[in-house]
């Protein structure tokens, strides 16, 4: 099996007119003609990783994790989307329950504000041995900063400035920002974020890999399902899923299709379709054009915007991310009752991923018939392989599709309004 594989039959239509046009975007994509050409890193990135980058990256994270109960990551955007999109899809569902655990338990700061959270967050690390990664590109954002200022303190108060040396890591910009300083400062380990990649397609550099290999994620083989996935992706070829994804979605939105969803019916695949959400919308809104991005967790959310869906307005389209195999050794099937109680029997035999199959197809009938046109993309397993392969597709197909709009995938000056405003009420 392919490991992305694109089903167009659900779109209604024929994306072949519009082949020159993608491959058109592809070839500057690839050749850097494009606009934000200075930040296409990313491109080549799980070739160019090397083995002693990869190796420093497991020893840091080993070091970082000894006698360690608690690693917070602090970063927002995208220095903490990509993370944790992977270690939520790749991890046990109920791993702060598990008795014994062989990593520490990476918990997240610096993507919010609130002084609830933040104040929850010391409380837990009390009791508990704790390290910390920060995480900022511009080694400026706000949230990131205020969040390190309270746990660093915390860190230095708890172990004194030498031990906080070894547990606390920093990953920013090679030369600038205050981050960079500080760490200087300090004397904590460093990575540095190439200078051109931007955050939303940093996940397959240290941003995204250290707080992975921190939570147990087998790096390498994340990154050979990237590489392995890098000549399809970039192949000018009608064949090629990330060309396919690009051409229906914009083709869909020509005609009105305003929305996508992206819909998943795996609880670990909610983050990483809120990776998706910032890859997608950072990259395309701009300048009175892009698909919003939104995202739905199913069956969970059929039973609350499944009735929008269904019969709202008709600017919807939908994206089903389908996984193949269950990752489980146990098969779970539905066992005979005798007395039937629950009329469940007519399930008897039958796998609960089975059930959650029919559900997932259902739906795609159900939806297409109400006039929300559906992609299915399909990988073979949640495994790392899988997950590397897909990350890396949704970037190609995102620079395509956003070169296909007409704008520049790897800026985002919108996000400096809001920004402006806090500042000033802030008295900055
Ligand atoms: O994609 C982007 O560039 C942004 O979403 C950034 O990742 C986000 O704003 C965080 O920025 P930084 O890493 O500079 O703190």
């Amino acid at each position: 099996m392919k490991t992305i594989n694109v089903d167009l039959t659900g779109i209604g239509m024929d994306i072949t007119p519009a082949f020159s046009d993608g491959a058109a975007a592809l070839t500057t994509l690839k050749e850097g003609t494009g606009p934000g050409s200075d930040f296409l890193g990313w491109l080549t990135l799980p070739q160019a990783i090397t083995e002693s980058e990869i190796d420093r990256i497991k020893e840091v994270a080993s070091d970082l994790s000894q006698g360690v109960e608690i690693v917070v990551v602090i970063g927002i955007g995208g220095s903490y989307l990509g993370a944790k999109a992977v270690i939520e899809a790749l991890s046990h569902s109920f791993e702060t329950l598990l008795p014994r655990r062989a990593h520490p338990l990476v918990v997240f700061a610096g993507q919010n504000m609130s002084e609830d959270y933040l104040s929850e967050l010391l409380a837990v690390m009390q009791g508990r041995s704790c390290a910390c990664v920060v995480i900022s590109k511009s080694g400026t954002t706000t949230e990131p900063a205020l969040a390190f200022r309270i746990i660093q303190k915390h860190i230095k108060e708890k172990y004194g400035c030498k031990e906080a040396q070894r547990r606390i890591v920093a990953i920013t910009d090679a030369h600038r920002g205050a981050l960079k300083r500080l760490a200087d400062q300090e004397g904590y380990k460093t990575f540095v974020i190439p200078d051109n990649v931007g955050g939303r397609f940093s996940v397959l550099t240290p941003v995204g890999l250290l707080p992975m290999a921190i939570a147990g994620v087998a790096i390498e083989t994340l990154l050979s399902g990237a590489r392995e996935g890098m000549p399809t992706c970039l192949a000018p070829s009608i064949e090629n899923p990330a060309l396919q994804y690009a051409l229906a979605r914009n083709a869909l939105y020509q005609q009105g299709k305003s929305i996508e969803l992206l819909a998943n019916f795996h609880p670990k695949l909610h983050y990483l379709t809120e990776w998706w959400k910032q890859l997608y919308g950072e990259s395309e809104g701009k300048e009175g054009r892009g698909i919003f991005p939104a995202g739905v967790d199913f069956t969970t959310d059929l039973h609350s915007l499944g009735q929008y869906i269904q019969e709202g307005p008709r600017f919807l389209m939908e994206t089903v991310l389908s996984v193949a195999e269950p990752e489980t050794e146990q098969c779970l099937t539905v066992e005979s009752d005798p007395q039937d109680l629950d009329g469940l029997n007519y399930l008897s035999g039958k796998r609960v991923d089975y059930c959650n199959k029919m559900a997932e197809l259902g739906t795609r009938m159900a939806h297409i018939a109400g006039g929300v046109p559906n992609i299915r993309i399909e990988i073979p397993r949640l495994d790392a392989c899988s997950v590397g392969a897909l990350l890396y597709f949704f970037e190609v197909a995102c620079g395509i599709s956003a070169y296909m709009l007409d704008v520049n995938p790897f800026d985002q000056p919108g996000v400096e309004a809001y920004k402006k405003n806090m500042f000033k009420l802030l008295g900055r």
